[in-house]
């Protein structure tokens, strides 16, 4: 029999997940679930690369994990899981350090961007992260990564450490590949489309929590900026509007002649509420799940734990033949 593929993807439990989060990678895990072995999690070492409130992060982990089960993963079918409590990821994250660059890490523009964010704590952690990501990755022999396209740089490192180290000591590692959604691999901010949406954009406004509620989700539709013209198409300069056709298409399942043809004479106000009712839409069943996830904690804390033993045991392995590899004694 065939091997399934296997996947890899983790998010961080800063803050709830917004709808860039959903639309460009959430999504695309629960649909990947059926067809393939998935392994996917919630990054919560990374998360400390900028300064956490210890309350909030240890509530937000909670939340992210059952947020995990309430947009339809499974945790039977797929292996979800906390990324602290699986003690792999650091250890094989310093030997990785250790066969990757200082100018690698230098160049990557998630690092100057927090840098710049955050001048008075450009930690070692906020610097070496991408190595972190690389041995998630990697400890699981992930074929396949559904991300968004921010992470393709932190990938395509992955890429280059897997080259390097398999090229000194032969096939350890499997060479993933990023996994996009074209249309929604960047959903950009409502307040300023030329911007991702992003949980750190101090504007409210500017993103849909996939927890906020009907009216507000509404109300910042109504909000996003577009342009001054009344077309609803996806012509060139029409950012505002392209973003709102692209989040509609991926919520109602439209394509952009459907939705050209839909709002034809129509204006952007219209438009607007449509996109706002069909976000909302969707995002109810998750919204009613989460509610009834949050009244049976011990069913998640349950599906915490066997998670972290099911990726402990799958990544140890991958550890242990590292380990073997690069000439550690082994007890
Ligand atoms: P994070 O937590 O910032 O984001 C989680 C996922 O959401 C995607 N994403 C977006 N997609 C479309 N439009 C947007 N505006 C948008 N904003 C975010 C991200 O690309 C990501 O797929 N470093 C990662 C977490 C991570 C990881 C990994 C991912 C840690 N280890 C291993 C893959 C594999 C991060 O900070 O994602």
């Amino acid at each position: 029999m065939e091997q399934k593929k296997r996947i890899l993807s983790l998010i961080q439990p800063t803050n709830t997940p917004h709808l860039g989060n959903y639309l460009g990678a959430m999504c695309n895990w629960v649909k990947m679930q059926e067809e393939f072995d998935c392994t996917y999690g919630i990054a919560d070492l990374h998360s400390i690369t900028v300064r956490q409130d210890p309350t909030k992060l240890r509530a937000q982990i909670k939340e992210s994990y059952a947020l995990l089960i309430a947009a339809g993963l499974d945790p039977e079918k797929s292996t979800l899981f906390v990324q602290g409590h699986n003690p792999n990821h650091s250890e094989l994250a310093w030997i990785l350090s250790c066969y990757t660059q200082f100018g690698e890490l230098s160049r990557m523009t998630q690092f100057k961007d927090k840098s710049q964010k955050h001048p008075d704590n450009i930690n070692a952690g906020l610097f070496t992260y991408p190595v972190l990501m690389a041995a998630d990755i990697l400890l699981y022999q992930a074929d396949l990564v559904p991300v968004g396209v921010d992470q393709m740089q932190h990938l395509e490192l992955a890429r280059n450490i897997v080259q390097r180290f398999n090229g000194i000591y032969g096939d350890v590692f499997t060479m993933p590949e990023g996994y996009i959604t074209k249309s929604t691999a960047k959903v950009m901010s409502l307040q300023d489309p030329t911007k991702k949406m992003s949980k750190s954009d101090e504007n409210p406004n500017a993103s849909v929590s996939i927890l906020d509620d009907r009216d507000t989700i509404i109300r910042k539709f109504k909000r996003a900026v577009t342009d001054s013209e009344t077309e609803v198409c996806a012509r060139e300069g029409k950012d505002g509007i392209i973003n709102l056709m692209s989040i509609y298409g991926a919520v109602a399942g439209k394509s952009f002649e459907d939705i050209e043809a839909e709002f034809k004479g129509k204006g952007y106000g219209d438009f607007k509420l449509a996109v706002g009712e069909a976000v909302a839409d969707k995002l109810a069943p998750l919204q009613a799940e989460y509610k009834r996830l949050s009244e049976d904690k011990a069913y998640v804390e349950a599906c915490m734990k066997s998670g972290a033993e099911k990726a402990y045991k799958i990544s140890r392995k991958t550890l242990q033949k590292v380990q073997k590899k690069v000439g550690f004694v082994q007890l």
